[in-house]
């Protein structure tokens, strides 16, 4: 029986890994939308995948939310020389205690790394957003985040991510009415894995992401099935940890 759940899972990771056209596909079992504990475990085995990837001089960009914020939480001991810790982009949302910077602080903290942070306010103007791009402090954290090789990110609802970042009503009906089901690092994505909507902040750009090493992604729960398809980041570099609820969901619809 044991077995059978086991061989079940890694024809599920092989089958997801080949519609989705990544590098690798991890399952935990479970569904995190009943079961919080998986979230948990898909964040232990997204951090010691990490720390096979990690090497000295490594530069970790970060996404905030509570997938990566469990990644940070579960990262195993380890030591690497001059490793470099940066939020992916700036600001976003109201909960301190998962944004990106704040992770990537911690992650910093328990790896005797160094970080930066990119403290920019969520939803400025264009304007302001140009004028801080050109501050010091900012085009240092900028410089840094486009070097990165390891890219640590989750993937959310874009209905549940647009009122997380605090969109006004008429903006989430807006981008929902376009058909938004997705939202990673900042962007919103269609079901076709167009992008509708680009928060107005600064930091990692889409097109960019390509040119990362090792991008991980985390995202888990039946409901998150849809996102995980559209969030297409195009790279053979990107490895998935996910669990068996969205797994399952996502073959059954795809
Ligand atoms: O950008 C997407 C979010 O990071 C996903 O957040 O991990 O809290 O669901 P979450």
């Amino acid at each position: 029986e044991m077995i059978h759940e086991i061989n079940g899972l890694s024809n599920i990771e092989e089958n997801l890994q080949r519609f989705l056209q990544i590098e690798k596909v991890m399952v935990i079992p479970g569904d995190l939308d009943k079961d919080s504990t998986v979230l948990k475990e898909m964040g232990r085995v997204a951090a010691s995948y990490i720390k096979s990837i990690m090497r000295n001089d490594s530069v970790i960009a970060l996404t905030g939310g509570t997938s990566v914020a469990q990644v940070v939480e579960n990262f195993p001991r380890i030591s690497r020389e001059n490793v470099l810790v940066v939020p992916a982009r700036g600001g976003i949302g109201r909960e301190v205690e998962t944004q990106a910077s704040t992770l990537a602080a911690k992650l910093a903290n328990k790896l005797g790394a160094n970080h930066k942070l990119l403290h920019v306010p969520d939803n400025l103007s264009h304007e302001a957003l140009e004028t801080m791009m050109h501050e010091p402090g900012i085009m240092d954290t900028l410089k840094s985040i486009s070097i990165a090789d390891i890219l640590i990110f989750g993937i959310g609802r874009a209905d549940e991510m647009s009122r997380r970042r605090g969109l006004n009503d008429d903006d989430v009906k807006n981008l929902l009415s376009q058909g938004a089901v997705a939202e990673a690092f900042g962007y919103y994505f269609n079901r076709n894995g167009e992008i509708i909507f680009i928060t107005p902040t600064m930091g990692l750009k889409f097109d960019d992401v390509k040119y990362i090493k090792n991008i991980i992604a985390i995202a888990g729960g039946k409901n998150k099935a849809e996102a995980i398809i559209a969030t297409k980041t195009h790279n053979p570099h990107m490895v998935l940890v996910t669990d068996e609820g969205a797994a399952k969901e996502i073959i059954r619809i795809k």
